[in-house]
C-alpha cells in the first residue's frame, strides 16, 4: 500500500487506559486532522452483537454484525468528544462501559470481524490527515504512517488512572479488580493470532507512567513536526 501524502496518518497504539484516546483527541484538535477510535468499531460490534442475542465467539454472525454496523461519528462541538450512534440511537455511554470493553476484547480476535473492520477504518484516512489510535494501526490498518507511536505505561498505573476516571461514577470500584481487568485485556490483546498488540517495528515507544498529558502531547507534536510537518516543506 502506497503512502497517501495528502492525508498523513499519525498512527497511535498501546494498551487500553495507556492514555492513547486522550492524546489522540488532542493532536487532532490541534493539528484540525480527522480521529479514528478504531476501539469504538470493536466496542459497537460487541454492543450490537449483544442487543442482537448473536454469542460473542459466533464468528460467522459477529462478522456480519460487524459488517453491517451502522454507525454514525458526531464531532462534539470545539474539541468535544464525539457522540457515537448506533442504528439511530445514542450509545456514547454504553460503549465506555467496562463490560462492553471486556467484550470488544473477546471479538477483536476473530479474524472475520476484524476483515469486516478494516476498508471502514481506512476510509477515515481524508485529507489533511487522520489521527487514529487503537491497537494495530501501525502495524496493519496503516502501515506507511509517515508516524507510528507505541504508548504505554505499567499496569499499576493505568489501573489507578481509571479509578480515578470512575470512582465518583460507579459504586464500589476496586483498584485491584480494574488491575486484574487490564492484566487480562493485555494478555488477550497481545496474545491472540491476528493482529496483536505490539509496537511496528519502526513505532517511536512512550512510556507515559509518572508523565503529564502535557509531557506526552509535546513528545508527539514533536514527532509530527520532524516527519510530517518538516518533510512536507523541506
Ligand atoms: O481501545 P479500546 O479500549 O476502546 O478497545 C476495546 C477493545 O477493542 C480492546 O480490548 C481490543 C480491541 N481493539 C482491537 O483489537 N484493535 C483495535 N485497533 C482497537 C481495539
Amino acid at each position: 500500500m502506497k503512502q497517501n501524502l495528502s492525508a498523513p496518518v499519525i498512527a497511535i497504539d498501546g494498551p487500553s487506559g495507556a492514555g492513547k484516546g486522550t492524546i489522540a483527541q488532542l493532536v487532532a484538535k490541534k493539528l484540525g486532522w480527522s480521529l479514528l477510535d478504531s476501539g469504538a468499531l470493536y466496542r459497537l460490534t460487541a454492543l450490537a452483537a449483544e442487543t442482537a442475542g448473536v454469542a460473542l465467539d459466533n464468528e460467522g454472525k459477529l462478522s456480519e454484525v460487524a459488517c453491517s454496523l451502522d454507525v454514525e461519528f458526531v464531532p462534539g462541538a470545539d474539541g468535544e468528544p464525539v457522540d457515537v450512534l448506533l442504528n439511530g440511537k445514542d450509545v456514547t455511554l454504553d460503549i465506555r462501559t467496562e463490560t462492553c470493553g471486556n467484550n470488544a476484547s473477546k471479538v477483536a480476535p476473530l479474524s472475520g470481524v476484524r476483515a469486516a473492520l478494516l476498508q471502514r477504518q481506512r476510509d477515515f484516512q481524508q485529507p489533511p490527515g487522520l489521527v487514529a489510535d487503537g491497537r494495530d494501526m501501525g502495524t496493519v490498518v496503516f502501515p506507511q504512517a509517515p508516524v507510528k507511536i507505541y504508548m504505554t505505561a505499567s499496569a499499576q498505573e493505568r489501573a489507578e488512572r481509571r479509578y480515578r476516571q470512575l470512582k465518583d461514577k460507579v459504586e464500589g470500584v476496586k483498584i485491584a479488580t480494574l488491575l486484574s481487568e487490564i492484566q487480562e485485556r493485555d494478555a488477550r490483546d497481545s496474545g491472540r493470532e491476528t493482529a496483536p498488540l505490539k509496537p511496528a517495528e519502526d513505532a517511536v515507544i512512550i512510556d507515559t507512567t509518572g508523565l503529564g498529558i502535557e509531557q506526552v502531547l509535546s513528545q508527539v507534536l514533536k514527532l509530527v513536526d520532524e516527519r510530517v510537518i518538516n518533510s512536507a516543506q523541506g
